[in-house]
């Protein structure tokens, strides 16, 4: 299962990836107009038959690596007709292929460009997500969860608050990214507001970790992008465990931080970086996983009563899955009972 991923995106961001090895810092990529608005401009250029194309493909290599629900968010749209175009397109391929696609909407608080950044623009933008985009969502029912990003303490805090209060109102449970590049109190946010799940928390502090350790909202780790940032800062794993919390992994599948959509990588890192043991990133990719989509009665577990999803590994010993790394073993996966993918590489 990937239970966190940006799944409707036009295009690649390989020439931001070669500025990052020469030395550039993501954020310094972002303050010259690249990195997240680099993706909405390519979103909003792209038709949705353009988009659906480009995605399609991406959707049957998740089955290829065992992956059988997949999570997506909207996010880099910034305007009306955008965001409801990458829902729409969560809804068209739920319904055109088999993995579970669970739709989640990103009313992202950051300020659109055509808004620029002054206080009365950003009000403005909380209320096109909150007046005008989330009722439009509910009504069509295009997303079962909401999501935001507190990414620094100062301004966007309240605004953060009533963005997820607002889409829980409309029937959307809340998700946040929490505590990434830094720390801003949005993992405490998450378990005060009864979100599903909180990602990311390479940042938390002692606090924050007991918080969640004694909390139902699942802390899903994604080391994919400390990975792919080049990062030393991976998340406690170990001490979220140990306190209790309810850890789960998923990809981050996003041109920016996180281009894989490898399911197998994410448990070999979950394992070398966060010290999970294999049966524990296993638990977290699958039972944990489920239970922060609220699936658990359903999926995640192999159990009579529940819809057979299962994934089949070419390997000896389970503790494989995670220790053969960057290798496609998975051999077969399974959705709703119905085979839809085998694998024709020969075994490792
Ligand atoms: O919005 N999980 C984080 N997602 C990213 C997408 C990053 C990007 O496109 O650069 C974010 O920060
Ligand atoms: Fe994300």
């Amino acid at each position: 299962m990937d239970t966190h991923t940006h799944l409707i995106h036009a295009a690649s961001r390989a020439e931001e990836y070669e500025l990052k090895i020469e030395g550039a810092s993501y954020e310094e990529i972002a303050r010259k107009g690249g990195g997240i608005l680099n993706s909405v401009r390519k979103l909003r250029a792209a038709t949705s038959e353009a988009l659906k194309k480009a995605r399609s493909g991406g959707v049957e290599k998740f089955a290829a690596y065992g992956t059988t629900t997949v999570e997506a968010k909207s996010g880099y749209g910034l305007d009306i007709a955008s965001e409801l175009k990458i829902l729409g397109l969560h809804q068209e391929l739920a319904a055109e292929q088999p993995l579970e696609i669970v739709s989640t909407f990103w009313g992202r608080t950051m300020v659109p460009a055509e808004f620029g950044e002054r206080r009365t623009e950003r009000k403005n933008n909380i209320a096109l997500l909150t007046e005008r985009l989330m009722p439009e969502v509910a009504s069509q029912k295009l997303a079962e969860f909401c999501d935001v990003f507190l990414r620094s303490r100062g301004v966007y805090a309240g605004a953060i608050e009533t963005n997820s209060r607002t889409g829980k109102e409309y029937g959307m449970a809340p998700r946040l990214h929490a505590e990434q590049l830094s720390r801003t109190g949005a993992a405490q946010l998450a378990v005060e507001l009864g979100a599903a799940s909180c990602d990311h928390l390479e940042q938390v502090n002692k606090s924050d970790i007991r918080v969640l350790g004694k909390s139902r909202t699942v802390a899903t780790l994604l080391p994919g992008c400390d990975f792919h940032l080049g990062l030393q800062k991976y998340a406690p794993a170990r001490e979220l465990i140990d306190a209790g919390a309810i850890v789960s992994l998923a990809t981050d599948y996003n041109p920016g931080t996180s281009p894989t959509l490898s399911m197998p990588m994410i448990l070999s890192l979950a394992c070398t970086q966060l010290r999970m043991r294999p049966s524990e990133a296993i638990a977290a990719a699958t039972i944990n996983a489920a239970y922060g989509l609220r699936r658990e009665n359903n999926i995640g577990s192999l159990e009579v009563g529940k819809q057979a999803d299962i994934a089949v590994f070419e390997v000896a010993d389970y503790r494989e899955i995670p220790y053969y790394f960057g290798v496609d073993h998975c051999w077969m996966t399974v959705k709703r009972g119905r085979v839809i993918h085998v694998s024709k590489q020969s075994p490792i």
